[in-house]
Formats: C-alpha cells, sequence, structure tokens
C-alpha cells in the first residue's frame, strides 16, 4: 500500500509577510535607493540631509518600540487591567532595539552640525512627530501589530540597512566627524553589538517571532500581514515628507540643493539608475560584501539626541 502524502504544512507568518511585502517592498527600495545619494558627496559635504532623514524615520522606530516598552512595564494584571500578551515578551530580543542607537547617531551628528542646524533639526522633529504618535497609539492598542513594526522595521536593516551603511560609509571619516575609526561614526542605528554584524540577532530575532507569531489567532495574524503592507505606505509617506520639507526646503533650511532640480538631476544621473538597479539586486551582491564589512564599536553612554539620557545597550 502505497504511503500517505504528507498534509501540506501551512505557511509560517514569516512566510505570509515575506509573500505579501514583496511588491510595496520593491517600490519602497527604489525610491529610497534613488535618494540616497542626495546624503552624500558630492551632492553635499556634511550630514545634515541624512540627520534630518534619521530624525524622521527615527519616530517610527520609536513608536512601536515605546509602546512595546509601555506594554512590557505594565503591573501585574488586576482584574481591571488586560494582561500584557506573552507573545510580547518572546519577542524581546536582546541586542535589538533600536531607539537608544538613533538617539546617540541624533546627538552626535548635531554636535557635529552645531547649534544652527540642530535647532532645525529640533523643528523637523516636531513638525513630524504625528508619526512617532500615530504608531505609538496603534500599537498600544493593538499590541499584536508590534509583531508587524518589528517583522518590518529590524528586517528593513539587517536587509537593505546593511545596503545603506555600506554606501553612507563610503563618504569617508571627514564627513562623518572626523575619527579615522568607523565605530565613531553616528552610524550606530545600523549596527549591533557582538562580533556577527548582527547576523546573530537576526537569526534570534526570527526564531522568536516564529514562537510568537504562533501564539495568534488566524483574524490577529491577518491583522499582522495587512499592517505590514501598509507599514510599506507609511515610510513611504516619511520619505514624501522628507522631499517636501528637506529637499523643496520648506522651512526647515532645506538642502541647498536647488531643491527639486536637485533631485531630478540626483534622479536621472546614471550612477542612480546602476544604484537603483543595483538595490533591487543587493541580496546577492550583500552575500559577497557583507561578511568584509563586519565591525563592531563600544557602546559608550552619553546625553541622547535632544536631551535624552542614553545608557548602554539595552537588554532584553
Ligand atoms: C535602499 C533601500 C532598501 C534596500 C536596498 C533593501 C534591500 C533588501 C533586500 C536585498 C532584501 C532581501 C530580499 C530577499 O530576501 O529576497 C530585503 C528584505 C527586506 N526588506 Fe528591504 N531594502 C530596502 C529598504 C527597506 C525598507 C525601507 C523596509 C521597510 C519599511 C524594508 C523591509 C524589508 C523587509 C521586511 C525584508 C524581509 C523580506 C523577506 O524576508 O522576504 N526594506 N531588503
Amino acid at each position: 500500500m502505497a504511503s500517505p502524502t504528507p498534509a501540506p504544512s501551512s505557511p509560517t507568518l514569516q512566510e505570509e509577510l515575506a509573500l505579501a511585502i514583496r511588491h510595496e517592498h520593491t517600490a519602497l527600495n527604489q525610491l529610497l535607493s534613488n535618494r540616497l545619494p542626495l546624503c552624500l558627496p558630492p551632492h553635499t559635504s556634511d550630514p545634515f540631509i541624512y540627520a534630518q532623514g534619521l530624525c524622521v524615520v527615527r519616530h517610527l522606530y520609536t513608536g512601536f518600540e515605546y509602546a512595546w516598552e509601555t506594554l512590557l512595564s505594565q503591573p501585574p494584571s488586576d482584574d481591571s487591567s488586560i494582561p500584557t500578551p506573552s507573545y510580547l515578551h518572546t519577542l524581546r530580543t536582546p541586542n535589538l532595539s533600536r531607539h537608544l542607537r538613533q538617539s546617540r547617531d541624533v546627538h552626535d551628528l548635531s554636535q557635529q552640525l552645531g547649534p544652527h542646524r540642530t535647532i532645525q533639526l529640533e523643528k523637523l522633529i516636531g513638525a513630524t512627530i504625528h508619526f512617532h504618535k500615530s504608531t505609538f497609539t496603534l500599537n498600544l492598542q493593538h499590541p499584536h501589530l508590534i509583531l508587524a513594526y518589528a517583522w518590518t522595521l529590524y528586517l528593513a536593516i539587517f536587509n537593505g540597512g546593511r545596503f545603506i551603511r555600506a554606501e553612507l560609509e563610503k563618504a569617508g571619516p571627514g564627513f562623518w566627524g572626523g575619527s579615522p575609526d568607523k565605530r565613531d561614526w553616528p552610524l550606530e542605528f545600523f549596527n549591533f553589538a557582538g562580533k556577527e554584524d548582527g547576523n546573530d540577532v537576526e537569526r534570534e530575532f526570527k526564531r522568536r517571532f516564529d514562537i510568537a507569531g504562533e501564539e495568534l489567532s488566524r483574524q490577529e495574524k491577518d491583522d499582522v500581514v495587512a499592517e505590514a503592507k501598509r507599514i510599506f505606505g507609511v515610510f513611504e509617506a516619511v520619505v514624501r515628507e522628507l522631499d517636501r520639507r528637506v529637499v523643496d526646503g520648506e522651512g526647515f533650511g532645506g538642502v541647498v540643493l536647488g531643491g527639486r532640480m536637485a533631485l531630478r538631476r540626483v534622479l536621472q544621473s546614471p550612477s542612480v539608475v546602476v544604484g537603483g538597479v543595483l538595490g533591487w539586486v543587493c541580496r546577492g551582491w550583500w552575500m559577497v560584501v557583507g561578511p568584509c564589512l563586519g565591525r563592531r564599536r563600544k557602546i559608550s553612554g552619553g546625553r541622547g539626541a535632544l536631551g535624552h539620557e542614553v545608557q548602554g545597550e539595552e537588554k532584553a
């Protein structure tokens, strides 16, 4: 008698997510790859444009990471409160959280750029705070959506983030504050503690995600997939707002580059066309180049950007 065919196993939540975001990812990848040269020489001689981008993108990370922290720090439930879902504990991965590292970067960038530009950064942060607020409120009210934000925004760093970091590093020490040691440059957002350039953190996060995902109902999984797709739209809104405020220079000391003209010039330049194509195929590219870029830095304490106290590496 023929042995029975094993029943096909249903896809994991990560597999569902990877399939669902493919189209959105390609579009956003191209949008970002096209704009990356604007942050760098020869288009600019200091990291002010990059700092502005970081300040706005940061809102998305702080939005969900602060909501996550808030939910985890709830006192043990009494009858009147809903207990913190256990998957939020499960998913918490050592050395993954980004907000302190972003804070350190903004602090170091503002030191380098000086008081006038620090004020401009503060204004930009204030003018775009709605990205933080809406993300924070949504995640606080719907804790299962934290899985969508964590998966999308952390995997963005493990994949595209490495490509972006390699491009940014090419600007050299003079651009990033003068130190010959890359570990002193304000690019901690893209770095991970440890010797594996975050590969161990990524593995551990994905392992935990699989366990956490199993704790969700079918409806919650569907919500996570839908939200992950939507996050790409939110990220695109961040890019569009940066185009308007930074490239066009609407009252924030925008990039004195000739605004739209500069963007158009950059978008039409052969290097960007090549860069766009590179972005599309950069998984293979990264597999070759990535291992050469392993580097870490000491984690020091200090005063974070725009007044926040910054501690050492966060713990799970
Ligand atoms: C310059 C910009 C970017 C580049 C070059 C880039 C590149 C990549 C590459 C090469 C991969 C691996 C694809 C694969 O496994 O088949 C990837 C995966 C991923 N990226 Fe990006 N990315 C960029 C921006 C972003 C952004 C802004 C987000 C989030 C908003 C994002 C979210 C993700 C996610 C969630 C994955 C995992 C997909 C999966 O595992 O199948 N990426 N990215």
